[in-house]
């Protein structure tokens, strides 16, 4: 079983779609040779459009950070999964930013994993426990609680097209990331082995699944060494191109082949 690597930097609220595009343009040039790891960009919806268009034709691909479930309606400052056909190949669900200043909830993302889905979208779904929860011993039960409510009524063959992201809101954006060890164990108990009894093993074996933060081209090559560890999802590093680009090289040069 191989599962192809997997990049992906989350600008989050950060550069304009001016800064965006000149910003992939010159990342798409410093990646291109890795092509044994899918690497993407999540810029703001507003940067959508510019980004996809200056990607066009390569192997940089595009996340969107978020999307509503519903095709289209009255639902003020939203952006449907429909919407993004064409412009993005991924959309980031259950962000917990957005758990935490949204609102959302493992209902909502579920709905809006379907809804990706359905409009041939690859959803990343991302999970993790807060600190509280961490020093309580809660991670496995919690994480594994978000896993399956999330996944709830997706077929194992539409898992083909999800990925998971294991981020605890402890190391995001914060400057400490769980060690590699930690993030591996968690991720097979409370992700990897779930997949195991929600659907069967093929899915468990062959889902991807990443870490998210605090990864930096200084700790990527230790949790891409991890057995459960199939990328990283990026926030602060993948600001800079310089960083991007060695995370990709990271990848492809520990589980590139
Ligand atoms: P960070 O963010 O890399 O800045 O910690 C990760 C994320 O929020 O996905």
């Amino acid at each position: 079983m191989h599962r192809k690597p997997i990049v992906v930097g989350n600008w989050k609220m950060n550069k304009s779609p001016r800064e965006a595009i000149d910003f992939v343009k010159q990342l798409e040039a410093r990646v291109r040779e890795f092509d044994s790891v899918d690497k993407a960009v999540a810029p703001t919806s507003l940067a959508l459009t510019g980004v996809s268009d200056a990607l066009q034709g390569t192997q940089l691909l595009v996340a969107a950070q978020n999307a509503h479930w519903k095709v289209g309606g009255a639902f003020t400052g939203q952006v449907s999964a429909t919407m993004l056909r064409g412009l993005a190949q991924f959309v980031i669900l259950g962000h917990s930013e957005v758990r935490a200043y949204l609102a959302e909830t493992d209902a909502n993302v579920n709905r809006k994993a379907k809804a990706a889905l359905a409009a041939g979208l690859q959803p990343i779904i991302a999970v993790g426990e807060s600190l509280a929860q961490n020093e309580a011993g809660e991670t496995i039960d919690f994480v594994r609680g978000q896993v399956s409510a999330a996944l709830a009524g997706i077929s194992a063959a539409d898992m083909a097209r999800v990925v998971i992201a294991y981020e605890p809101l402890w190391a995001i954006g914060t400057g400490k990331s769980a060690t590699s060890e930690q993030a591996d164990g968690i991720i097979g108990a409370a992700v990897r082995e779930p997949l195991r009894e929600l659907y069967n093993d093929s899915v468990a074996d062959n889902t991807r699944i990443q870490y998210g933060g605090s990864v930096k081209p200084g700790n990527m090559a230790e949790f891409m060494a991890q057995p459960n560890i199939d990328g990283a999802l990026v926030g602060g590093a993948s600001l800079h191109v310089d960083d991007f680009a060695a995370l990709v090289e990271i990848a492809a040069r520990v589980k590139g082949s």
